[in-house]
């Protein structure tokens, strides 16, 4: 199973940027750990951070036949960007949305998503824990989508054997 985690932007300043909402947690220790939890569920992740919008885009559609789900913290375009959530809707792979801080309690303009509504789920104001949550359900949702598939395809298979009446 692989699953691709898109950082937006500033993310890569996790640790340094304004410490008394987003922890001292740096995106590199937030990526070990999750790396750790992937390996013991025998998740391949594949990880990516920009601060910019087209290059987000262009990654969520690079995931299309070759990523099972997404994890996505789209940071300030998810409050704006038309352009992800047309993405993420194009793709139609399972995603999850994570917010570090919880986005209710802020400033009016972070308590829309935009992009949240192109994801299955969204994970917000657990701290960077959020990233490990969206992994865990993430995991999940593809196990029990992969589970479905199988179902309905070896159920198509036997419709083909049995002769027509
Ligand atoms: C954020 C919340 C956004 O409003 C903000 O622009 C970010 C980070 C979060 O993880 O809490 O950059 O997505």
């Amino acid at each position: 199973m692989k699953i691709a985690v898109i950082q937006g932007p500033n993310l890569n300043m996790l640790g340094v940027r304004e410490q008394n909402i987003y922890g001292p947690m740096s995106m590199e220790q937030i990526h070990e750990q999750m790396k750790a939890t992937a390996a013991q569920n025998g998740v391949e992740l594949e990880f990516f951070q920009s601060n910019l919008e087209g290059e987000i885009v262009d990654k969520v559609q690079e995931c299309l036949g070759e990523i099972d789900g997404i994890i996505i913290n789209p940071a300030a375009y998810s409050h704006t960007s038309i352009a992800i959530a047309d993405a993420l809707a194009a793709v139609a792979l399972p995603t999850v949305e994570v917010h570090i801080s919880n986005i209710y309690k802020r400033e009016e303009f972070r308590k829309t998503s935009i992009t949240a509504a192109s994801s299955t789920g969204v994970i917000t104001g657990f701290g960077p824990f959020g990233y490990h949550l969206a992994l865990l359900s993430l995991t999940q949702i593809i196990s029990e989508f992969k589970a479905m598939q199988e179902q309905q395809n070896a159920a198509a298979a036997q419709q083909e054997e049995t002769p027509a009446n």
